[in-house]
């Protein structure tokens, strides 16, 4: 395969013929697939560092199905696990952030310490089969970059940074590392992951739907770079001469949304929770979190929310049409829709790797 990206937005291309069919929004078995072949193969974003700065600090939430926790251990180091108690499988430590010495079962009290080992049953009685040195936690793969905790279930995935791919050198003079998490906005609605992604993916929508970005950046210059074998899409939209702001943005596959900015970032991921739904977060980091500064931070973030809203509104009609049946394929416009086709492509080679019998290995052994 060609390894230049594919731009888009400066005249039209070639015909990209029509969109996925709206069965791929709404049914589970397809959702099934998707889980399987793309979200338990990918890294995906979990938490940030600057959420669990100290040793005994963790976050735990669920992603892609699976409850898990990463923790700060007493060496600093940051590790993962399923939120899964090895006795009879209650929830560790509850969804959120915490601190706590060590992981002790609420429902019988076996503790775990931060490397995940077992060291004490409590009062368990005597068993000579219980083997505490291979009641381990499930280890769940765990690494950062520049502040960014991800987390990934498919034990044979490549690192991180080569997940990450060109976006790591091309982010490079952008000081992610020390911005801090200032604060989120969470939204579980009913549109699936693949809607919001072929609505992120054009800037066909951008005059009629965003009158505030459109006020910020020269949509007339929008354009998206496709780097079909990365996996990723560069979006470029120049800042007007009086607009908020500039950056670098990157759409990596699945659902990584990473808006780079000089004073800080914008930060969002998509957990898929079924077909026609998922949980949009969305993180706001800030270089300077200092009092003086706090009007202007809630200037900016409130107007990125509205932008994220304004979408989440549309999506949410074409979800709910999508799931009608009345509605099957439409076509692609070849002028703006191209990173769109490419990023539907990506989904079909999901689908596609699953029925054609790949696994992610999540277990070792
Ligand atoms: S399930 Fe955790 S101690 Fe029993
Ligand atoms: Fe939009």
């Amino acid at each position: 395969m060609n390894d230049l990206p594919v731009r888009q937005g400066l005249g039209a291309a070639a015909p990209l013929g029509d969109t996925l069919p709206a069965a791929w929004y709404a049914d589970p078995a397809i959702f099934a697939k998707e889980r399987t072949a793309i979200f338990h193969r990918h890294w995906q974003l979990f938490a940030h560092e600057s959420r669990l700065p100290d040793p005994g600090d963790y976050f735990a939430g669920v992603l892609a199905g699976f409850p898990i926790v990463v923790l700060r251990g007493r060496d600093g180091r940051l590790r993962g696990f399923h939120n899964v108690c090895r006795h009879r499988a209650a929830q560790l430590v509850p969804d959120g952030v915490g601190h706590s010495k060590s992981l002790v079962c609420p429902y019988h009290g076996w503790s775990y310490d931060g490397d995940g080992k077992l060291i004490r049953a409590r009062d368990f009685g005597d068993d000579p089969g219980l083997d505490t040195g291979a009641m381990h936690l499930f280890p769940v793969r765990t690494e950062t970059w520049k502040g960014l905790i991800f987390v990934c279930f498919d034990l044979d995935a490549p690192a991180l940074v080569d997940w990450l791919g060109p976006i790591a050198a091309m982010a490079k003079d952008y000081p992610l590392e020390r911005y801090r998490f200032y604060r989120d906005k969470l939204r579980d609605v009913a549109v699936d992951w693949k809607a919001y992604g072929d609505n992120y993916l054009e800037g066909y929508h951008l005059e009629l739907m965003h009158p505030g970005l459109c006020a910020a950046i020269d949509v007339s210059q929008y354009m998206i770079d496709v780097h079909r074998r990365e996996e990723f899409f560069y979006l470029y939209g120049p800042r007007r001469d009086d607009g908020l702001t500039q950056g670098l943005y990157f759409y990596r596959f699945p659902v990584l949304m990473l808006n780079l900015y000089d004073w800080g970032a914008s930060i969002a991921t998509i957990d898929a929770l079924g077909p026609g739904r998922m949980l949009h977060s969305n993180w706001y980091l800030f270089e300077d979190l200092s009092p003086a500064t706090k009007a202007e931070r809630d200037r900016i973030t409130d107007w990125a929310i509205e932008i994220v809203s304004e979408d989440i509104a549309v999506v949410t009609w074409v979800q709910r049409n999508l799931n009608t049946g009345v509605y099957d394929r439409g076509r692609l416009s070849p002028k703006h829709e191209h990173a769109l086709k490419g990023f539907q492509d990506m989904a079909r080679d999901g689908v596609a790797a699953y029925d054609s019998g790949w696994r992610p290995r999540l277990r070792a052994g």
